[in-house]
Protein backbone atom coordinates (compact mmCIF):
# COMPACT_ATOMS: atom_id res chain seq x y z
CA UNK A 1 0.00 0.00 0.00
CA UNK A 2 2.70 2.63 1.00
CA UNK A 3 4.73 2.53 -2.16
CA UNK A 4 8.03 4.64 -1.67
CA UNK A 5 8.54 7.50 -2.74
CA UNK A 6 11.07 6.34 -5.60
CA UNK A 7 8.84 4.15 -6.96
CA UNK A 8 5.98 6.52 -7.35
CA UNK A 9 8.33 8.74 -9.09
CA UNK A 10 9.68 6.08 -11.49
CA UNK A 11 5.74 5.15 -12.07
CA UNK A 12 5.31 9.03 -12.95
CA UNK A 13 8.22 9.44 -15.13
CA UNK A 14 7.37 6.21 -16.89
CA UNK A 15 4.07 7.32 -17.60
CA UNK A 16 5.66 10.34 -19.02
CA UNK A 17 7.28 8.74 -21.36
CA UNK A 18 4.88 6.18 -22.74
CA UNK A 19 2.34 9.41 -23.34
CA UNK A 20 5.47 11.54 -25.34
CA UNK A 21 6.20 8.19 -27.05
CA UNK A 22 2.43 7.42 -27.70
CA UNK A 23 1.97 11.05 -29.00
CA UNK A 24 5.26 10.56 -31.15
CA UNK A 25 4.08 7.38 -32.94
CA UNK A 26 0.65 8.80 -33.43
CA UNK A 27 1.60 11.94 -34.85
CA UNK A 28 3.64 9.53 -37.37
CA UNK A 29 1.13 7.30 -38.00
CA UNK A 30 -1.37 10.15 -39.00
CA UNK A 31 0.69 12.64 -40.93
CA UNK A 32 1.10 12.05 -43.75
CA UNK A 33 4.62 11.89 -46.09
CA UNK A 34 5.00 14.74 -47.84
CA UNK A 35 2.97 17.09 -45.09
CA UNK A 36 5.21 20.51 -44.87
CA UNK A 37 7.45 20.35 -47.98
CA UNK A 38 5.91 23.39 -49.27
CA UNK A 39 3.90 24.73 -46.71
CA UNK A 40 1.13 23.61 -44.01
CA UNK A 41 -0.24 21.13 -46.39
CA UNK A 42 0.19 17.89 -48.03
CA UNK A 43 2.99 17.82 -50.69
CA UNK A 44 2.02 15.28 -52.58
CA UNK A 45 -2.05 16.45 -53.28
CA UNK A 46 -0.33 18.47 -56.00
CA UNK A 47 1.10 15.49 -57.89
CA UNK A 48 -2.58 13.84 -57.02
CA UNK A 49 -4.18 16.68 -58.81
CA UNK A 50 -2.59 17.17 -61.59
CA UNK A 51 -3.26 13.67 -62.66
CA UNK A 52 -6.62 14.13 -62.75
CA UNK A 53 -7.68 13.78 -66.48
CA UNK A 54 -9.15 17.31 -67.78
CA UNK A 55 -13.07 16.69 -68.16
CA UNK A 56 -14.20 20.07 -69.60
CA UNK A 57 -12.81 21.86 -72.71
CA UNK A 58 -13.39 25.39 -74.43
CA UNK A 59 -15.67 25.52 -77.96
CA UNK A 60 -12.56 25.72 -79.63
CA UNK A 61 -11.52 22.00 -79.19
CA UNK A 62 -14.82 21.23 -80.65
CA UNK A 63 -14.68 23.50 -83.63
CA UNK A 64 -11.78 21.48 -85.91
CA UNK A 65 -13.86 18.31 -86.05
CA UNK A 66 -17.08 20.13 -86.42
CA UNK A 67 -16.48 22.86 -88.75
CA UNK A 68 -19.84 23.01 -89.91
CA UNK A 69 -21.56 23.77 -86.20
CA UNK A 70 -18.58 25.91 -85.26
CA UNK A 71 -19.47 28.25 -87.99
CA UNK A 72 -22.73 28.71 -87.53
CA UNK A 73 -22.18 28.85 -83.95
CA UNK A 74 -19.92 31.65 -84.27
CA UNK A 75 -22.20 34.12 -85.95
CA UNK A 76 -25.06 33.49 -83.65
CA UNK A 77 -26.07 34.79 -80.67
CA UNK A 78 -25.15 31.58 -78.88
CA UNK A 79 -21.42 32.01 -79.54
CA UNK A 80 -21.07 32.65 -75.90
CA UNK A 81 -22.75 29.67 -75.16
CA UNK A 82 -20.54 26.27 -74.39
CA UNK A 83 -21.05 23.62 -76.16
CA UNK A 84 -20.67 21.51 -73.50
CA UNK A 85 -23.53 23.11 -71.82
CA UNK A 86 -26.14 21.64 -74.23
CA UNK A 87 -24.35 18.37 -75.28
CA UNK A 88 -22.48 16.98 -72.36
CA UNK A 89 -18.22 16.93 -71.72
CA UNK A 90 -15.47 16.34 -74.00
CA UNK A 91 -14.23 13.76 -71.92
CA UNK A 92 -17.49 11.75 -72.64
CA UNK A 93 -16.84 11.78 -76.52
CA UNK A 94 -13.06 12.50 -77.25
CA UNK A 95 -10.02 10.61 -75.99
CA UNK A 96 -6.57 11.15 -77.15
CA UNK A 97 -8.01 13.33 -80.35
CA UNK A 98 -10.27 10.94 -81.59
CA UNK A 99 -14.12 10.30 -80.89
CA UNK A 100 -14.53 7.61 -78.54
CA UNK A 101 -18.19 8.08 -76.97
CA UNK A 102 -21.31 9.07 -78.11
CA UNK A 103 -22.89 12.57 -76.70
CA UNK A 104 -26.23 12.86 -76.28
CA UNK A 105 -28.50 15.23 -78.95
CA UNK A 106 -31.87 16.40 -77.46
CA UNK A 107 -34.59 16.73 -79.85
CA UNK A 108 -38.24 18.06 -79.71
CA UNK A 109 -39.40 18.61 -76.23
CA UNK A 110 -35.99 18.33 -74.47
CA UNK A 111 -35.11 20.81 -76.83
CA UNK A 112 -37.83 23.53 -75.16
CA UNK A 113 -36.56 22.23 -71.81
CA UNK A 114 -33.01 22.78 -72.63
CA UNK A 115 -33.66 26.28 -74.01
CA UNK A 116 -36.12 27.13 -71.26
CA UNK A 117 -33.52 26.47 -68.31
CA UNK A 118 -31.50 29.78 -69.65
CA UNK A 119 -34.42 31.82 -71.10
CA UNK A 120 -37.30 31.24 -68.81
CA UNK A 121 -38.98 34.12 -67.49
CA UNK A 122 -39.31 32.26 -64.28
CA UNK A 123 -35.48 32.69 -64.17
CA UNK A 124 -35.56 35.83 -62.11
CA UNK A 125 -31.83 35.57 -61.20
CA UNK A 126 -30.71 36.65 -64.78
CA UNK A 127 -31.62 40.13 -65.58
CA UNK A 128 -33.46 40.87 -69.00
CA UNK A 129 -30.78 43.00 -70.30
CA UNK A 130 -28.64 39.52 -69.80
CA UNK A 131 -30.18 37.04 -71.26
CA UNK A 132 -33.71 37.97 -72.83
CA UNK A 133 -36.19 36.07 -71.31
CA UNK A 134 -39.71 34.60 -72.82
CA UNK A 135 -42.44 33.47 -70.89
CA UNK A 136 -44.48 30.63 -71.93
CA UNK A 137 -46.95 29.41 -73.68
CA UNK A 138 -47.30 33.35 -74.53
CA UNK A 139 -44.18 33.62 -76.98
CA UNK A 140 -45.82 30.62 -79.04
CA UNK A 141 -49.37 32.63 -78.81
CA UNK A 142 -47.86 35.74 -79.54
CA UNK A 143 -46.18 33.91 -82.83
CA UNK A 144 -49.30 32.43 -83.45
CA UNK A 145 -48.89 28.89 -83.37
CA UNK A 146 -49.85 25.62 -81.46
CA UNK A 147 -48.75 25.31 -78.08
CA UNK A 148 -47.14 22.07 -79.24
CA UNK A 149 -44.24 24.10 -81.29
CA UNK A 150 -40.91 23.53 -79.83
CA UNK A 151 -38.56 26.41 -79.82
CA UNK A 152 -35.99 24.91 -82.47
CA UNK A 153 -38.80 24.82 -85.26
CA UNK A 154 -38.71 28.37 -85.52
CA UNK A 155 -35.12 29.45 -83.69
CA UNK A 156 -31.66 27.70 -84.88
CA UNK A 157 -30.65 26.08 -81.80
CA UNK A 158 -26.58 27.05 -82.73
CA UNK A 159 -27.34 30.74 -83.79
CA UNK A 160 -31.06 31.62 -82.64
CA UNK A 161 -31.91 34.67 -84.46
CA UNK A 162 -29.92 33.97 -87.81
CA UNK A 163 -32.16 31.59 -89.87
CA UNK A 164 -35.53 32.06 -87.51
CA UNK A 165 -38.50 31.50 -89.55
CA UNK A 166 -41.51 33.66 -88.82
CA UNK A 167 -44.28 32.63 -87.46
CA UNK A 168 -46.56 32.95 -90.39
CA UNK A 169 -43.87 30.71 -92.51
CA UNK A 170 -44.09 28.03 -89.86
CA UNK A 171 -47.96 28.15 -89.75
CA UNK A 172 -47.90 27.59 -93.30
CA UNK A 173 -45.33 24.75 -93.43
CA UNK A 174 -45.73 22.86 -90.30
CA UNK A 175 -49.82 23.37 -89.82
CA UNK A 176 -50.66 22.07 -92.97
CA UNK A 177 -53.20 18.97 -92.59
CA UNK A 178 -52.26 18.15 -89.17
C1 LIG B 1 -28.18 26.00 -76.84
C2 LIG B 1 -27.79 24.61 -76.88
C3 LIG B 1 -26.71 24.19 -77.85
C4 LIG B 1 -25.44 24.68 -77.97
C5 LIG B 1 -24.80 25.83 -77.20
C6 LIG B 1 -24.80 23.88 -78.97
N1 LIG B 1 -25.65 22.94 -79.44
FE1 LIG B 1 -25.26 21.54 -80.85
N2 LIG B 1 -27.21 20.99 -80.89
C7 LIG B 1 -28.15 21.39 -79.95
C8 LIG B 1 -29.40 20.70 -80.23
C9 LIG B 1 -30.69 20.85 -79.42
C10 LIG B 1 -29.17 19.88 -81.36
C11 LIG B 1 -30.14 18.96 -82.06
C12 LIG B 1 -31.33 19.70 -82.64
C13 LIG B 1 -31.17 20.19 -84.02
O1 LIG B 1 -30.37 19.66 -84.79
O2 LIG B 1 -31.92 21.15 -84.39
C14 LIG B 1 -27.77 20.08 -81.74
C15 LIG B 1 -27.13 19.44 -82.78
C16 LIG B 1 -25.74 19.36 -82.91
C17 LIG B 1 -25.02 18.45 -83.78
C18 LIG B 1 -25.66 17.45 -84.73
C19 LIG B 1 -25.90 16.18 -83.94
C20 LIG B 1 -26.61 15.11 -84.75
O3 LIG B 1 -25.93 14.16 -85.15
O4 LIG B 1 -27.82 15.24 -84.94
C21 LIG B 1 -23.69 18.67 -83.58
C22 LIG B 1 -22.53 17.93 -84.23
C23 LIG B 1 -23.57 19.75 -82.62
N3 LIG B 1 -24.84 20.14 -82.24
C24 LIG B 1 -22.38 20.28 -82.19
C25 LIG B 1 -22.28 21.43 -81.43
C26 LIG B 1 -21.06 22.16 -81.22
C27 LIG B 1 -19.70 21.76 -81.74
C28 LIG B 1 -21.39 23.24 -80.45
C29 LIG B 1 -20.49 24.39 -80.00
C30 LIG B 1 -19.84 25.12 -81.10
C31 LIG B 1 -22.81 23.17 -80.16
N4 LIG B 1 -23.31 22.07 -80.79
C32 LIG B 1 -23.49 24.06 -79.37
C33 LIG B 1 -27.97 22.31 -78.95
C34 LIG B 1 -26.83 23.09 -78.79
C1 LIG C 1 -11.60 14.44 -82.59
C2 LIG C 1 -12.71 14.97 -83.29
C3 LIG C 1 -13.90 15.46 -82.47
C4 LIG C 1 -13.92 16.41 -81.48
C5 LIG C 1 -12.74 17.17 -80.87
C6 LIG C 1 -15.30 16.61 -81.13
N1 LIG C 1 -16.11 15.78 -81.88
FE1 LIG C 1 -18.12 15.64 -81.82
N2 LIG C 1 -18.10 14.16 -83.21
C7 LIG C 1 -16.97 13.71 -83.87
C8 LIG C 1 -17.35 12.69 -84.86
C9 LIG C 1 -16.41 11.97 -85.80
C10 LIG C 1 -18.76 12.56 -84.74
C11 LIG C 1 -19.67 11.65 -85.57
C12 LIG C 1 -19.89 12.20 -86.95
C13 LIG C 1 -20.60 13.50 -86.95
O1 LIG C 1 -21.74 13.57 -86.47
O2 LIG C 1 -20.03 14.50 -87.47
C14 LIG C 1 -19.19 13.49 -83.70
C15 LIG C 1 -20.49 13.63 -83.30
C16 LIG C 1 -20.93 14.59 -82.39
C17 LIG C 1 -22.30 14.77 -81.98
C18 LIG C 1 -23.48 13.90 -82.40
C19 LIG C 1 -23.68 12.76 -81.40
C20 LIG C 1 -22.55 11.78 -81.40
O3 LIG C 1 -21.80 11.72 -80.39
O4 LIG C 1 -22.35 11.05 -82.38
C21 LIG C 1 -22.32 15.83 -81.12
C22 LIG C 1 -23.52 16.40 -80.40
C23 LIG C 1 -20.96 16.31 -80.98
N3 LIG C 1 -20.15 15.54 -81.76
C24 LIG C 1 -20.59 17.38 -80.20
C25 LIG C 1 -19.27 17.71 -79.90
C26 LIG C 1 -18.88 18.70 -78.93
C27 LIG C 1 -19.85 19.52 -78.12
C28 LIG C 1 -17.51 18.73 -78.91
C29 LIG C 1 -16.61 19.56 -78.00
C30 LIG C 1 -16.88 19.44 -76.57
C31 LIG C 1 -17.05 17.76 -79.88
N4 LIG C 1 -18.14 17.16 -80.45
C32 LIG C 1 -15.73 17.51 -80.18
C33 LIG C 1 -15.69 14.12 -83.65
C34 LIG C 1 -15.29 15.07 -82.71
C1 LIG D 1 -26.82 28.12 -71.31
C2 LIG D 1 -27.87 29.08 -71.46
C3 LIG D 1 -28.64 29.10 -72.76
C4 LIG D 1 -29.34 28.07 -73.34
C5 LIG D 1 -29.45 26.63 -72.88
C6 LIG D 1 -29.99 28.63 -74.48
N1 LIG D 1 -29.68 29.96 -74.59
FE1 LIG D 1 -30.40 31.26 -75.98
N2 LIG D 1 -29.16 32.71 -75.29
C7 LIG D 1 -28.38 32.61 -74.16
C8 LIG D 1 -27.66 33.86 -73.97
C9 LIG D 1 -26.69 34.15 -72.85
C10 LIG D 1 -28.05 34.71 -75.03
C11 LIG D 1 -27.60 36.13 -75.28
C12 LIG D 1 -26.28 36.12 -75.99
C13 LIG D 1 -25.75 37.50 -76.19
O1 LIG D 1 -26.54 38.45 -76.25
O2 LIG D 1 -24.52 37.61 -76.28
C14 LIG D 1 -28.99 33.97 -75.83
C15 LIG D 1 -29.66 34.47 -76.96
C16 LIG D 1 -30.77 33.87 -77.53
C17 LIG D 1 -31.67 34.50 -78.48
C18 LIG D 1 -31.53 35.91 -78.99
C19 LIG D 1 -32.22 36.85 -78.03
C20 LIG D 1 -31.73 38.23 -78.22
O3 LIG D 1 -32.38 39.00 -78.96
O4 LIG D 1 -30.69 38.55 -77.62
C21 LIG D 1 -32.64 33.59 -78.79
C22 LIG D 1 -33.82 33.79 -79.73
C23 LIG D 1 -32.33 32.38 -78.07
N3 LIG D 1 -31.18 32.58 -77.30
C24 LIG D 1 -33.04 31.21 -78.17
C25 LIG D 1 -32.66 30.01 -77.60
C26 LIG D 1 -33.19 28.72 -77.94
C27 LIG D 1 -34.27 28.50 -78.97
C28 LIG D 1 -32.56 27.80 -77.17
C29 LIG D 1 -32.71 26.30 -77.18
C30 LIG D 1 -32.24 25.66 -78.41
C31 LIG D 1 -31.62 28.51 -76.30
N4 LIG D 1 -31.70 29.83 -76.62
C32 LIG D 1 -30.82 27.92 -75.34
C33 LIG D 1 -28.30 31.52 -73.32
C34 LIG D 1 -28.85 30.28 -73.56
C1 LIG E 1 -43.39 29.88 -84.08
C2 LIG E 1 -42.03 30.26 -84.04
C3 LIG E 1 -41.35 30.37 -82.70
C4 LIG E 1 -41.24 29.41 -81.72
C5 LIG E 1 -41.83 28.01 -81.71
C6 LIG E 1 -40.40 29.99 -80.69
N1 LIG E 1 -40.04 31.27 -81.03
FE1 LIG E 1 -38.85 32.51 -79.97
N2 LIG E 1 -39.15 34.00 -81.32
C7 LIG E 1 -39.83 33.84 -82.49
C8 LIG E 1 -39.82 35.11 -83.21
C9 LIG E 1 -40.47 35.36 -84.57
C10 LIG E 1 -39.10 36.02 -82.38
C11 LIG E 1 -38.80 37.46 -82.66
C12 LIG E 1 -37.48 37.54 -83.37
C13 LIG E 1 -37.14 38.92 -83.82
O1 LIG E 1 -37.46 39.87 -83.10
O2 LIG E 1 -36.54 39.02 -84.87
C14 LIG E 1 -38.69 35.28 -81.21
C15 LIG E 1 -37.93 35.82 -80.16
C16 LIG E 1 -37.40 35.06 -79.12
C17 LIG E 1 -36.53 35.57 -78.10
C18 LIG E 1 -36.05 37.00 -77.96
C19 LIG E 1 -37.10 37.74 -77.18
C20 LIG E 1 -36.85 39.21 -77.11
O3 LIG E 1 -37.30 39.81 -76.11
O4 LIG E 1 -36.25 39.78 -78.02
C21 LIG E 1 -36.22 34.52 -77.27
C22 LIG E 1 -35.34 34.57 -76.04
C23 LIG E 1 -36.92 33.38 -77.79
N3 LIG E 1 -37.63 33.73 -78.90
C24 LIG E 1 -36.84 32.13 -77.20
C25 LIG E 1 -37.67 31.07 -77.57
C26 LIG E 1 -37.75 29.83 -76.82
C27 LIG E 1 -36.95 29.51 -75.58
C28 LIG E 1 -38.66 29.05 -77.47
C29 LIG E 1 -39.14 27.69 -77.07
C30 LIG E 1 -39.70 27.62 -75.73
C31 LIG E 1 -39.12 29.79 -78.62
N4 LIG E 1 -38.52 31.01 -78.64
C32 LIG E 1 -40.05 29.33 -79.54
C33 LIG E 1 -40.44 32.70 -82.96
C34 LIG E 1 -40.59 31.54 -82.25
Amino acid sequence: MNLSYRLRLLLVMLSICVLVGGGLFFKKLLIPDSFGAYGPYRADAIKEAVLIPIRHRTNTSCFKCHPYEAKIHKKGRHQTISCEFCHGTYADHVTEGKKTGTLPVKKEKEITTLCLRCHNTEIKARKEAVIKTVAMPNHLKDQDVKLTHNCNQCHHVHAPLKYIIRAKQITGMMEVGS
